[in-house]
């Protein structure tokens, strides 16, 4: 499946990517040396416990940081031959909205509760392209026919308390969608739903980027939602990518401690079904100074002396799978007689 996607030109590169906070003297190092790229057609996932760096990184695409504080340190972002980065905000503008559509965890923040769902999304699209009102009406009943919201035509003049969080949430997807961008970035698109309606629009996300082609980078902190949406996935920690590679690559075989430590903590499966659930032990740490070695090395159950002593290299495992954890094999070794492991196998 994989070789599908590596023939064809990224739409989205980000090489080297780190980046920092100053709040008054504390400095956090928030991402460090990120890079991958997206394909077109391709559904990327970015996952990882809460504070990994996963919105910053969101952000740092979007431009969209606070410029009073987030400093870019190093790197390049390209989406399709644009540099991001040196691009003026007005330039941005046109970007945003347009090239790269994103969706929130919390519809109700993004959309304006004054005005109807049809208005706002028919505003979006005269913000970026050269139509009329009657136009962008008629664009916008199309994108509540494409995110399957039933009786479009009137739909359109609800207000967003009168929807439901999963209704919500597909309008977030056809204002997202609207300008038909390369790129469609969602962060937490499901996680404020109950599990059915997330479901649904998971399946609504797989199913709009295989019919317009487009890119997706779908963050989550679930591995579950990895497993039943994505091509690849990036497993962050720290600001850090440790493991990468084919989704059905690193579920068959996990080969970075916190890749494992993840895997172990997914509720219904092994310790957990037991109903001991195995979280893993400890806290995203703060990134207030440099990290000598593996970052993750205090919470891993598997490091010894070497993992604390520098930085480990990533390395690749096999084809297209990456990790930075020096006792991959041990990870690997402990984890194959897992379920879920088991399972990809
Ligand atoms: N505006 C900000 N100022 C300072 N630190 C920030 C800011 N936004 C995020 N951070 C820090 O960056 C790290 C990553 O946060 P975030 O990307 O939101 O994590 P998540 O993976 O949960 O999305 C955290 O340590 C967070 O405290
Ligand atoms: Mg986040």
């Amino acid at each position: 499946m994989n070789m599908l996607f590596q023939s064809q030109p990224p739409v989205l590169v980000v090489d080297n990517l780190s980046l920092e906070f100053t709040n008054g003297p504390s400095r956090i190092h928030a991402l460090d040396g990120v890079s991958f790229g997206l394909a077109r057609g391709e559904t990327l996932c970015l996952v990882g416990e809460s504070g990994c760096g996963k919105s910053v990184t969101a952000m740092a695409l979007m431009r969209l940081l606070p410029k009073s504080s987030a400093r870019i340190t190093s790197g390049a972002i390209r989406l399709t031959g644009t540099d991001l980065i040196g691009l003026p905000e007005r330039s941005m503008q046109t970007i945003r909205g347009n090239r790269i559509g994103m969706v929130f965890q919390d519809p109700m923040t993004s959309l304006n509760p004054v005005h109807t769902v049809g208005m706002q999304i028919a505003e979006t699209v005269r913000r970026h392209k050269r139509v009329g009102r009657r136009e962008a009406y008629a664009r916008a009943r199309q994108m509540l026919d494409l995110v399957r919201i039933p009786d479009a035509g009137n739909r359109l003049n609800a207000y967003p308390h009168e929807l439901s969080g999963g209704q919500r949430q597909r309008v977030m997807i056809a204002m997202a969608l609207a300008c038909d961008p390369e790129l469609l970035i969602a962060d937490e698109p499901t996680t404020a739903l109950d599990v059915t309606v997330q479901a649904q629009i998971l399946e609504l996300i797989a199913d709009l980027k295989t019919e317009l082609g487009m890119s997706v980078l779908l963050i989550t902190h679930d591995l579950g939602v990895v497993a039943a949406t994505a091509d690849r996935m990036m497993v962050m920690y720290a600001g850090r990518i440790v493991e990468e590679g084919p989704v059905e690559r690193i579920f068959a075989r996990p080969s970075h401690g916190y890749t494992a430590g993840l895997l172990r903590s997914l509720p219904g499966h092994g310790a957990a079904r037991r109903g001991t659930l195995t979280e893993i032990v400890g806290t995203v740490p703060r990134l207030d100074r440099p990290v000598e070695g593996c970052v993750y090395a205090p919470r891993c159950g598997f490091a010894e002396a070497g993992c604390t002593a520098s930085l480990p290299p990533a390395r690749e495992i096999e084809a297209g799978h990456r990790s930075s954890c020096i006792r991959e094999a041990a990870v690997f070794a402990a984890m194959r007689d897992h379920d879920i492991v088991r399972s990809w196998a």
